[in-house]
């Protein structure tokens, strides 16, 4: 059995994280075990910090405040001692520089269909688009905004009269389907 290591990167209520974390981690699929080792969170108040205590999933805090440059080399400094093979950014809310994108695999979720609703607003917007399907995507991380090769996306119907609470619900719920498998499927199908 090998294992694969994963660090987490959010900023913010980490549902994702959460569930990414109940899912896979200390899992083994294949004969391959999944283990979080560690998560780090752009910003010092984010909620999904409380869920990393909650869980056991080790925390730490690199702070949006930091330039590019800095923010790059610390991050790489923390990554360092945990042989990571996988880094999965869960509503990390940052573009990483070229040095982080060339020396770690880096997948992302984005609550739009790519190359649609780019940023921060992608729920809103979708919602108030004229489309009548929604969806989620996740990705390779390349160094644009919510771009880079597509390694899964799911749709769902819009229904007449929904709610944003209701919609934003049922895009959430997509999301905790479709990425723990991305995850699985970029671990164990493609070679790291
Ligand atoms: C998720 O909807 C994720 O897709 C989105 O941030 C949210 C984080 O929620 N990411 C992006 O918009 C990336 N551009 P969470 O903190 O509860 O997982």
């Amino acid at each position: 059995m090998v294992a694969k290591n994963i660090a987490i990167l959010f900023s913010g209520n980490g549902s994702n994280l959460e569930n990414l974390y109940l899912k896979l981690h200390n899992k083994i699929f294949n004969d391959v075990k999944i283990e979080f080792k560690i998560a780090i969170s752009s910003r010092k108040d984010a909620y999904g910090i409380t869920r990393c205590n909650n869980l056991g999933l080790k925390c730490e805090i690199l702070s949006s405040k930091e330039n590019k440059e800095n923010y790059d080399l610390k991050l790489l400094d923390i990554l360092k001692p945990y042989s990571i093979d996988l880094v999965v950014l869960a509503g990390f809310m940052r573009i990483l520089g070229d040095e982080v994108i060339n020396a770690y695999k880096i997948i992302n979720i984005h609550p739009s269909i790519l190359p649609l609703f780019k940023g921060a607003n992608a729920i809103v917007e979708s919602y108030q688009s004229d489309m009548k399907v929604a969806g989620v995507s996740v990705h390779y991380v390349s160094s644009e905004l919510d771009s880079g090769e597509l390694i899964d996306q799911d749709t769902l119907k819009k229904i007449d009269n929904e709610d944003l609470k209701s919609f934003e619900n049922r895009i959430h719920n997509l999301e905790y389907e479709i990425y723990p498998k991305a995850v699985l499927k970029v671990l164990l199908e493609c070679k790291i």
